[in-house]
């Protein structure tokens, strides 16, 4: 094996003194009741996540504090007290209200990271509908699926993304309106409402917020989340992004993603955090931009990223970027190279975390006050407990692969997966909740990383689904059939590769190279527009015919040790290759 590096906690230069000063000897007498204490409550043991978010602070001088600095693609700028995002959410949750919304309804957004998205989000979880998130890149596949399964009853969206409902709006019986934000006549009833309101108390197992993700097999899950998700959300953002009073915090991600709910929405703000949300896109310049404009001090973003600003090479050090004290990554992999990278540019060191949709908070990470081992994912939070575990649930010798467990029993394990209870089910074996993630311990308690025990496919730190995939290309008129894997990649982890089988007069037809070059960029575009912008084959390979068992799936695994070169394995149950 090759030699750890090791950064010593007392060589961190994170400045303040961390909010958990000490691991060791808080992490055998955490308890989440006690932490419930930490939050808001309404009589008879009720609670609301967005409430504690936001409105509880309105009492005390963060009330008048600036909750989000935003700032859009053209650079145009906009700031928020946590009393202004109470006043707008409270408008959004009276508007649905007088829209029919009630108790359990889903409520989707589909936006880019502008400030409706925001007050929406807050508005949906006070009036105790459940809200839905959806990346901006889908397109109308992908969004029929999860309006479909989900039953949304009302969308809001803007007028450039509602084009894509298009072909799939009379489809969707249960969705009962589309809200358009930049339509005049809507913001002019927006702020017309009250901004008053009474936010519902919720008990705290109820349904607050939903998102789709993937898995190996079948079209993307539900995984529901409950109003008590906040407790965890809220001590995590308060130990391990160590958010202080003065502090300014810039977490990259979108809230399609559980990250961007977690810890841009609900557990920073619940610590009254003031925050950065910028709704463009990567750039390595104005990246940098933003954390010198608004002297950010807090910075969590990927793996990705981190490996495209350090494609720019010194870029940082045009910069004036000393306001940063702490900087954490998630997602992906966070190799050593790029934390050497991040103490070079920044004199930090990224701090990586471990978590997943389903888990609901950071679950294994990198606290400041403990050694950081460069590689590792690090330790479990405070109140949880992980173990490697084999297939039976039967856990492994220290530093032996087998799977990445945690005892269920946090408070943000996913409360359900939306109408699959046996697709839930199968998560738990032997009082385990298994992650579908490999990995080993080593002596010290640390969890290291080795890959998916699944087919699942990780590109720039979003969780494809390679069925997904696949069901887009079997549309296009030339395909049969189709094999979708993750092929490993330098800066986005993995990229999405697709093997092709032909129909006949197409096969005729790709004899000609220059056609066979012009119909693999056409599939890969194909899948772009129909599915989503960034889930799409980025090789296309055409291939006689794909391996499948005798009962008739396709074997990845098998098109995966093809393309990787390596042996091909037990082939027993396949039907001829
Ligand atoms: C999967 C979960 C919660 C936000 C992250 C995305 C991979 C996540 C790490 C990490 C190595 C990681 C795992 C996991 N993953 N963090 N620090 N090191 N791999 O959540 O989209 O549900 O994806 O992302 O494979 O299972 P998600």
């Amino acid at each position: 094996m090759e030699e750890i590096e090791i950064l010593k906690a007392s060589d961190k230069k994170t400045r303040l003194i961390p909010n958990l000063p000490d691991y060791k000897s808080l992490y055998p007498n955490f308890s989440w009741e006690r932490a419930k204490s930490e939050l808001a409550w309404f009589p008879g043991g009720k609670i609301n996540a967005a409430y504690n978010a936001v409105d509880r602070h309105l009492d005390s001088s963060a009330c008048d504090k600036i909750a989000l600095y935003w700032e859009g693609d053209k650079g145009e700028k906009s700031t928020y007290t946590f009393s202004q995002l109470a006043k707008l959410s409270n408008q959004w949750g009276n508007y649905l209200k007088k829209s029919g919304v009630v108790k359990g309804d889903r409520v989707f957004i589909f936006l880019p990271r502008i400030p409706d998205l925001f007050t929406s989000f807050l508005g949906i979880l006070k009036i105790g509908a459940v809200a839905g998130t959806l990346f901006s890149a889908f397109q109308q596949q992908a969004l029929f699926d999860r309006l479909e399964d989900s039953g949304a009853k009302i969308l809001i969206t803007n007028r450039e993304l509602s084009l894509r409902l298009a072909e799939i709006r009379n489809k969707l019986p249960e969705l009962k309106q589309v809200v358009i934000v930049d339509d005049n006549d809507f913001q002019k009833n927006l702020s017309a409402e009250q901004s008053d309101l009474e936010v519902m108390p919720m008990d705290p197992e109820d349904n607050a917020f939903m998102l789709y993700t993937s898995g190996t097999t079948g079209k993307p899950k539900g995984v529901v989340h409950k109003h008590l998700a906040i407790l965890s959300q809220h001590v995590t953002a308060y130990h391990i992004l160590d958010l202080h009073d003065e502090d300014i915090y810039w977490c990259t991600a979108d809230p399609g993603w559980v990250t961007g709910i977690g810890y841009t929405i609900l557990g920073s703000w619940s610590n009254k955090a003031s925050e950065v949300i910028f709704s463009g896109r990567f750039d390595a310049s104005r990246w940098y931009q933003i954390l010198q404009d608004y002297k950010v001090t807090i910075w969590y973003t990927a793996p990705t990223a981190v490996r495209m600003l350090m494609a720019e090479g010194d870029l940082p050090k045009k910069y004036n970027l000393t306001s940063l004290r702490h900087i954490l990554s998630v997602g992906e992999p966070l190799n050593p190279e790029a934390i050497r990278w991040g103490l070079k540019m920044f004199g930090l060191a990224f701090h990586d975390t471990w978590w997943q949709t389903e888990t609901g908070c950071m679950c294994l990470v990198n606290y400041i006050c403990n050694d950081t081992k460069l590689g590792s994912m690090g330790l479990p939070i405070l109140g949880l407990s992980g173990g490697i575990v084999d297939d039976r649930g039967q856990e492994v010798p220290r530093k032996t692969e087998g799977n990445i467990a945690l005892r269920p029993g946090w408070p943000s394990m996913m409360k359900e997966i939306w109408k699959r209870p046996e697709k839930y089910q199968s998560y738990f074996v032997n009082g385990w909740y298994i992650s579908g993630d490999r990995g080993w311990e080593d002596e010290d308690g640390y969890f290291w990383f080795i890959g998916r025990s699944d087919d699942v496919i990780k590109t720039a730190g979003e969780r494809v689904g390679p069925f997904e995939v696949e069901s887009a290309l079997i549309e296009h008129p030339a395909v049969v059939e189709a094999g979708v894997i993750g092929k490993p990649d330098e800066l986005r982890g993995e990229i999405i590769k697709a093997f092709v089988d032909l129909k006949d007069e197409y096969k005729a037809k790709i004899a000609d190279k220059s056609y066979e070059d012009q119909l693999k960029i056409e599939l890969s575009q194909y899948v772009k527009k129909h599915l989503a912008g960034h889930a799409y084959p980025r090789e296309v390979e055409f291939i006689d015919k794909l391996p499948k068992t005798r009962s008739g799936k396709i074997m990845r695994r098998i098109l995966k040790a093809k393309e990787m070169g390596q042996p091909i394995g037990d082939t027993s149950t396949l039907e001829e290759y």
